[in-house]
């Protein structure tokens, strides 16, 4: 077993060991190490509303479901003898060196589940060298999560105001404070339909969470009448109208590129078409990805859809993934089906619930261990080794 540091992007099986070796003097991990028991376990420990927020997806749920059940579609065929002992899981995506190809997803308003919220998932990501792309909707700071993520990697994502002020000015901020890579999301124009957060009149933006970055903007602060410390109730509205309710068109890409110097992902494409014009557009990738399946319900999974986009553009962009990888396998699955990296959501939003800056390091140490054993077992020293030769369809 290699025995090698984390951070250098071998070993993260050791985690498994450390677990072992801790039971021998009667310490147990923090929570379970089951990333398909987490949900369950943070239901039991965050109010319905919270809970709701991050569990929750459109509709009756379907696309959800059928995020995870497109996996399950998908079987490793593992390799014997293959002197897979000693691995290595770096990866370089867009200029950001990583140990591994996953990052954390952008997931605004974590102060809901935890009252460090960004800032305890910018430290543990931060710890591991992970990066950790930071929501538009963040409950801190720009600069007081730049801060707290330290030496980590940062990638900032986007929600794109309809104030083309306010958008340069939140982009200026962005660069300032080190982010490199600037993540748009073009599925979340307008909230979907969601009956978990309906049924509770749950929205934690129009109670100004999740606002801390408008907020401090002095571009949109500029807007208002008074500023949102005396008056957030019109700070809200303002925002709120300025950053959900106006879709954009592939026409106004250049607004973007012309304020970010540095490489742009868009994020929520499904079809290749649209890929195909990501690139055309002068973008340098696309995040496969259907929100968590928290937009569209009925929508096609994900990773039904990452093959055709990779063999689209994938000699040209970066092709990324998301949505419903929860395990190892997971992981390896979407790498071996095209993607360069992965990005991971609710479970390490459930895993800060559960135990804030540790807990979300114990989910994210778990889920790179099952991904290095799992690379190991079925025969593969590095994230290059994989293709689609590897599975199987069910
Ligand atoms: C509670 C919650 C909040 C989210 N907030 C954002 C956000 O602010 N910006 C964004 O681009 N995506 C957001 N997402 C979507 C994630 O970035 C990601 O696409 C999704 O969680 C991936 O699916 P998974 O949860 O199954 O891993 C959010 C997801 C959740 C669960």
């Amino acid at each position: 077993m290699s025995d090698t540091d984390g951070a250098a992007g071998a070993g993260f099986a050791a985690y498994q060991s450390e677990i072992y070796l801790n039971g021998l003097e009667g310490r147990l991990p923090p929570f379970t190490t089951d990333p398909t028991a987490l949900e369950d376990a943070a239901r039991g420990r965050l109010e319905p509303g919270p809970f709701g927020y991050v569990a929750g997806a459109a509709g009756s749920g379907s696309t959800a479901r059928a995020n995870r059940e497109a996996f399950d579609r998908w079987r490793i065929v593992p390799r014997m003898l293959r002197d897979a002992t000693v691995r290595d899981l770096r990866t370089t995506v867009l200029g950001t060196g990583m140990p591994a190809p996953v990052l954390l997803a952008p997931v605004g308003v974590q102060s809901v589940v935890h009252p460090d919220g960004e800032l305890a998932t910018a430290r543990a990501a931060a710890s591991l060298g992970v990066p950790a792309v930071l929501s538009t909707a963040s409950s801190h700071t720009l600069e007081d999560v730049a801060e707290a993520s330290g030496d980590g990697p940062r990638w900032f994502q986007l929600y794109w105001p309809d104030d083309d002020e306010v958008c340069a000015g939140i982009l200026e901020r962005a660069r300032a404070t080190g982010h490199t890579t600037l993540v748009v999301t073009l599925d979340t124009w307008t909230l979907g339909w969601r009956p978990h957060d309906l049924d509770l009149s749950y929205l934690p933006f129009i109670r100004g969470v999740g606002t801390a970055i408008p907020f401090s903007d002095p571009a949109f602060r500029a807007q208002l009448a008074r500023p949102p410390e005396e008056d957030p109730v019109s700070a809200v509205l303002r925002w709120v109208q300025m950053f959900t309710g106006t879709d954009r068109s592939w026409e106004r890409l250049p607004f973007l590129r012309e304020r970010w110097d540095g490489p742009i992902v868009l994020k929520g494409v499904l079809h290749p078409d649209d890929a195909r014009r990501a690139a055309a557009a002068g973008m340098d990738g696309v995040v496969v990805s259907n929100h968590g399946g928290r937009q569209v319900d009925g929508a096609v999974a994900a990773l039904d859809v990452l093959p055709e986009i990779a063999a689209a553009v994938g000699d040209r962009i970066e092709v990324l993934f998301d949505s419903g990888v929860r395990t190892g396998s997971d992981v390896l699955k979407a790498l071996a089906l095209g993607a360069r990296a992965v990005l991971v959501g609710r479970p390490y939003v459930y895993g800060l619930a559960l135990g804030g800056e540790d807990g979300v390091r114990h989910v994210l140490r778990g889920l790179l261990a099952d991904l290095d054993l799992t690379l190991g077992l079925t025969g593969h020293r590095s994230p290059a080794e994989l293709s689609p030769e590897v599975l199987r369809q069910a």
